[in-house]
């Protein structure tokens, strides 16, 4: 426990960290990538060039200082980072490191402000969140080894399929190189794959959505292509499993991670995607399939058109099967073949006048991937069309970030 004296400190800085941030979180990655780039296997090199992980941190960093005496209140936002640590196979050995280049950090920033009183309390406070997140990890990796053809860390598959879904999404299907069984999972939930990719100095560690039901005896990702862009480099792992993965390759996967789950509630369902956000959104749907539907379920995505769109046999085949399922395509800008086949419920974007068309039930519970942009307009949508906040789940691409409510707060 944290004495008094140190915790008035700690809250006293925080309107200095709210200021400084930033600042300090890239200050702490430079120094620690220049004294320890073995790092750099583990960590996100695009994220850190666009800034989202520094702001992910640099939040979380916020927070506990906020609540150090009363660490419970953040547990959620801890257990969702500590799904992520576990599926990257972040270690307790980690942490002195990010602990070291945090205060090397806040003293660089903030020079002769950061007194030795006020670096004291930090080590101490640092120290106790760190705790809570080796404890939290500890007993994720536990039920991550103990479950049924489960493993910690990193486990080596074998791509058993390769199927192209769209002109932008291909499905990868892996199996256990050893020959053993998978370990179960909740839909929704996320591997971690870890390439070496000939001519890169580093690994390079993804999270991509399971997208078929855990009913299989495989796993199945379904990867969009991040490639053609003149205005940004092509994705590194995207591209190479796009083009240099194939069926009998092995590859390096981390047991199923994460929080976005569909939850066993007794409510109407409805899940919302954007884009490639349609992979946990189609998961929970197989699912739901494959275990009986019991409430009325309404699958809604959003596309650019029928040429990028994965899944919409897959997706239909279900509806025509469970009377209780309805599906809906909101296309962009449908080509005239979608136009002709009229696959599609509605041009352009979902809109909240829509959505209270389609979904009768306000109290459905809602769960939503897709973009950033597509989120956050789809969050302020529900909540105009009158769906609940405390019924709607998301799930981030990338970093989480806070929705907000409209966007002009
Ligand atoms: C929980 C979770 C689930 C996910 N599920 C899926 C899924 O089901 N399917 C899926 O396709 N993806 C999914 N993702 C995203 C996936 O993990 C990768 O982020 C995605 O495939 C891109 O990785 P990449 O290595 O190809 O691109 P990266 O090399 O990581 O680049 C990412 C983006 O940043 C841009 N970029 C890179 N460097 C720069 C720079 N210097 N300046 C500006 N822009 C730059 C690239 O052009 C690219 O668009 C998921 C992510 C998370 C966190
Ligand atoms: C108390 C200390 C720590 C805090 C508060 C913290 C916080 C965070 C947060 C908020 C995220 C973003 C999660 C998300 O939304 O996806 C994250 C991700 C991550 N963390 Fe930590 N973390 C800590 C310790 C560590 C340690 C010790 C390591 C390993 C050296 C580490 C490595 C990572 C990596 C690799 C990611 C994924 C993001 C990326 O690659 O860009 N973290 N952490």
């Amino acid at each position: 426990m944290l004495d008094t004296k140190t915790i008035e400190i700690i809250k006293s800085t925080v309107p200095v960290l709210e200021k400084h941030g930033e600042d300090i979180t890239k200050t702490f990655y430079k120094l620690m990538f220049t004294n320890h780039p073995e790092l750099l296997n583990i960590f996100n090199h695009a994220n850190q060039k666009q800034g989202r992980q520094q702001k992910a941190l640099a939040n979380s960093v916020y927070a506990a200082a906020k609540y150090i005496d009363n660490l419970e209140a953040i547990i959620p936002v801890v257990t969702q980072i500590a799904h992520k640590h576990r599926s990257l196979g972040i270690k307790p050995e980690h942490y002195p490191i990010v602990g070291e280049h945090l205060i090397l950090a806040i003293k660089e920033v903030l020079k002769e402000a950061a007194t030795e009183e006020i670096i004291d309390a930090w080590v101490k406070a640092y120290g106790v969140i760190a705790d809570a997140f080796i404890g939290l990890e500890k007993s994720l990796y536990e039920d991550a080894a103990h479950k049924p053809g489960g493993w910690d860390d990193f486990r080596t598959f074998t791509v058993a399929k390769k199927v192209k879904e769209s002109d932008v999404i291909t499905s990868f299907y892996f199996t256990p190189a050893d020959g053993g069984n998978i370990s179960g999972y909740f839909p929704g939930q996320y591997i971690s794959l870890k390439l070496t990719i000939p001519g890169e100095e580093y690994t390079h560690i993804r999270q991509y959505s399971l997208s078929d039901s855990p009913e299989k005896s495989y796993y199945r990702i379904s990867v969009k292509k991040e490639e053609g862009n003149s205005e940004k480099p092509d994705g590194k792992v995207s591209s190479y499993l796009h083009n240099e993965l194939n069926e009998g390759d092995c590859i390096e996967i981390s047991a199923p991670a994460g929080e976005f789950v569909l939850e066993n509630v007794d409510k109407p369902v409805v899940l919302l995607s954007g884009g490639v956000g349609i992979t946990p959104m189609h998961s929970m749907l197989r699912h739901l399939d494959a275990t009986g539907v019991n409430h009325e379920t309404i699958f809604v995505h959003a596309a650019l058109n029928g040429n990028v769109q994965a899944f919409t046999d897959e997706v239909h085949e279900i509806a025509k099967n469970n009377p209780l399922v309805k599906s809906y395509f909101c296309y962009e800008n449908p080509t005239d073949k979608d136009k002709t086949e009229k696959v599609y419920s509605k041009e352009g974007y979902i809109t909240s006048e829509w959505l209270k068309t389609i979904v009768p039930n306000k109290e459905s519970m809602v769960y939503m991937c897709g973009p950033v942009p597509f989120m956050q307009a789809m969050y302020e949508a529900l909540l105009d069309a009158g769906f609940k906040k405390e019924n709607i789940r998301y799930e981030f691409f990338g970093p989480s970030m806070q929705l907000k409510e409209t966007q002009s707060v």
